[in-house]
């Protein structure tokens, strides 16, 4: 499906009236499908895997749309988004959207001053905050960055940098494009312990 598409195909997801009430509410089924890799607030604990709590429901939504379509490639999630009906896609997002921001663990439990100066630099030079927000809250679809694990973050930046993860817009490789590898680290420290 061309990036077009899979936006306009996400945006109907999100804008649909949900369907029949299912019979097990969608907080339970996250407790027994979800919270095991993500936790149960929404904060992940599990390394690689990112905390949800905070992120806008259309983001999710769309996450889990290109998860489903294989387009956004990842073992664990691709399995778990194939089970999904387009009901549930809505049904989880916006559970997901209400779920209140919680500090993530970082990799390195202190900020590093220089790191922290350097990193809040970068997002300015490179206009993250045109896109993520003022305060790296997102909004829309997309994502949210304050307090993401640190690690996860590094990782993310990594993927879009190699072109390994696409996004269903081409913005993110874009704004990577003059940033060296240190610096994703740089930015995902930054990002992790902003509150
Ligand atoms: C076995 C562990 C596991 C389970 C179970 C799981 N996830 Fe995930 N999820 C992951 C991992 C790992 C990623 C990061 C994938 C990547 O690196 O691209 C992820 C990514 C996501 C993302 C993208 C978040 C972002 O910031 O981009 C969403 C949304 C998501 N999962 C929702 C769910 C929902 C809803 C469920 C339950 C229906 C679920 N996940 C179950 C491991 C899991
Ligand atoms: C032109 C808009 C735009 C700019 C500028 C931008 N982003 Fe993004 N970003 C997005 C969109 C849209 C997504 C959702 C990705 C997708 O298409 O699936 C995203 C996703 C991300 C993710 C993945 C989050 C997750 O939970 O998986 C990270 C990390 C990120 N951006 C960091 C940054 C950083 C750091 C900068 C500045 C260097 C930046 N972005 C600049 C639009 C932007």
């Amino acid at each position: 499906m061309r990036r077009a598409a899979l936006l306009l195909a996400a945006g109907a997801l999100w804008a649909a009236a949900a369907g029949a009430q299912p019979a097990q509410t969608y907080a339970q089924r996250y407790a027994a499908l979800c919270a095991t890799c993500h936790g149960g607030n929404g904060r992940s604990e599990m390394a690689g895997t990112p905390s949800l709590a905070g992120q806008p429901g259309f983001y999710v939504v769309t996450q889990l749309f290109l998860f489903r379509e294989g387009r956004r490639d990842n073992e664990a999630m691709t399995a778990v988004a194939k089970s999904l009906s387009d009901d549930d896609l809505r049904g989880f997002s916006e559970l997901v959207g209400k779920m209140t921001p919680v500090p993530a663990p970082a990799l390195a439990p202190v900020p590093d001053p220089a790191r922290m100066a350097r990193g809040k630099a970068l997002v300015s030079q490179h206009l993250c905050v045109n896109c993520h927000g003022a305060d790296l809250g997102g909004g829309e679809q997309v994502a949210r960055l304050a307090g993401q694990r640190e690690d996860y973050l590094a990782l993310a930046l990594k993927e879009f940098k190699a072109g390994k993860r696409v996004g269903y817009t081409p913005a993110m490789s874009e704004a990577l494009g003059g940033l060296a590898a240190v610096d994703l680290d740089t930015l995902a420290h930054y990002l992790a312990h902003l509150p």
